[in-house]
């Protein structure tokens, strides 16, 4: 599928809103409503859409939510989705607590290879303050399984935030010298009403120097056109990576070449942008498989150049929140 001159070959599946943790930088402050159970799209709507959209060229797909472990029959999901012939990647994100080394073996049976978790913190203390769960043992282990039970690779996504955790920037990265992890740094975006404030928002340039006075010039990677938003360097001598992704200080959106299926059952092509094209009620009205891919390729065609964040919050127009699009 080409949208502009991207040609998107990545879809991103939120199969749930709901969520174990309650991330300060990713919920929102004020009480929030969950989406209703019948409102949700079912497995085998998520699994025809995913057919459809991968007779159009999509090859890669990541699992996201809210967390999606916490969706009942999940496995049972994710073994007939692996199943798809044409997808040649299937990757989840998770924050983890409720994977166990029985639960990774058994993703690992169906093909899944890699992971990507999310942590911001190696203190425990500090991980209940930022999650209100105190799980960080749990979250760990299940990263330490993954590694040890061989999938590759295993990213770690952490969002720093001043006056939380920007002391452990250092710690975080220095897991590469011991692990062949991919670090992820993300740059906090303002989403919805979460409770964090502007002001705690440390954009990478600040993180590469703290991580270079402690550990040295970093080494650029060579970025791959399968890569990703992340740019990649290593600290000399590691065996992971460290990587930077900065939707706020340097948009990706040329490279960008994914879509995003919600929960709710819309296609949203860009995660800082409210469009999204309602396809769950065309297909429970009974819409053909050709009419589907029509709705897959006109909400591509709505892929913005752009994000245009900036303009949005200037505006006032608030971004749907993180746990309800699927980050
Ligand atoms: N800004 C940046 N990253 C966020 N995530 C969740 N909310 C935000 C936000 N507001 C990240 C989490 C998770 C990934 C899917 O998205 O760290 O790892
Ligand atoms: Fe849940 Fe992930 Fe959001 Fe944390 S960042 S509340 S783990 S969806």
């Amino acid at each position: 599928m080409i949208a502009g001159n991207r040609s998107i070959n990545y879809l991103r599946i939120s199969v749930t809103d709901r969520c174990n943790f309650r991330c300060r930088y990713c919920v929102p402050s004020t009480p929030f409503n969950v989406i209703e159970h019948k409102k949700i799209a079912r497995y085998e709507e998520i699994l025809r859409i995913t057919n459809l959209a991968c007779d159009l060229g999509i090859t890669k797909v990541r699992i996201t939510g809210g967390e999606p472990f916490v969706r009942k029959g999940i496995f049972s999901f994710l073994e007939q989705l692996c199943a798809i012939e044409s997808l040649k990647d299937i990757s989840i994100t998770s924050n983890g607590a409720l994977l166990n080394r029985e639960k990774i073996k058994k993703l690992i049976s169906f093909g899944i290879k890699r992971l990507n978790f999310s942590l911001d913190t190696l203190d425990p203390d500090k991980f209940a303050q930022i999650t209100s769960r105190d799980r960080f043992q749990k979250v760990w282990d299940a990263i330490l399984s993954s590694h040890e039970l061989g999938i590759s690779p295993v990213k770690v996504n952490a969002v720093i935030l001043r006056g939380v955790n920007e002391d452990e920037i250092e710690n975080i990265s220095a897991l590469t010298l011991k692990y062949p992890f991919h670090i992820r740094f993300i740059e906090y975006m303002p989403m919805g009403d979460s409770a964090v404030e502007k002001q705690q928002q440390i954009l990478t340039k600040e993180i590469v120097k703290k991580i270079e006075s402690r550990f040295g010039k970093l080494i650029p990677i060579k970025h791959r056109a399968s890569d990703g938003p992340a740019k990649k360097f290593q600290i000399t001598g590691a065996k992971g990576i460290v990587g930077f992704i900065t939707p706020i200080s340097s948009h990706f959106c040329n490279d960008c070449n994914r879509l995003r299926l919600t929960s709710r059952g819309t296609l949203r092509p860009c995660l800082l942008n409210n469009y999204e094209k309602d396809i769950i009620n065309p297909l429970r009205n009974g819409a053909s498989d050709d009419e589907l891919k029509q709705i897959i390729l006109s909400a591509l065609t709505k892929k913005p150049s752009f994000h245009g964040l900036s303009d949005q919050l200037e505006k006032g127009i608030p971004i749907s929140h993180m746990t309800s699009i699927g980050g």
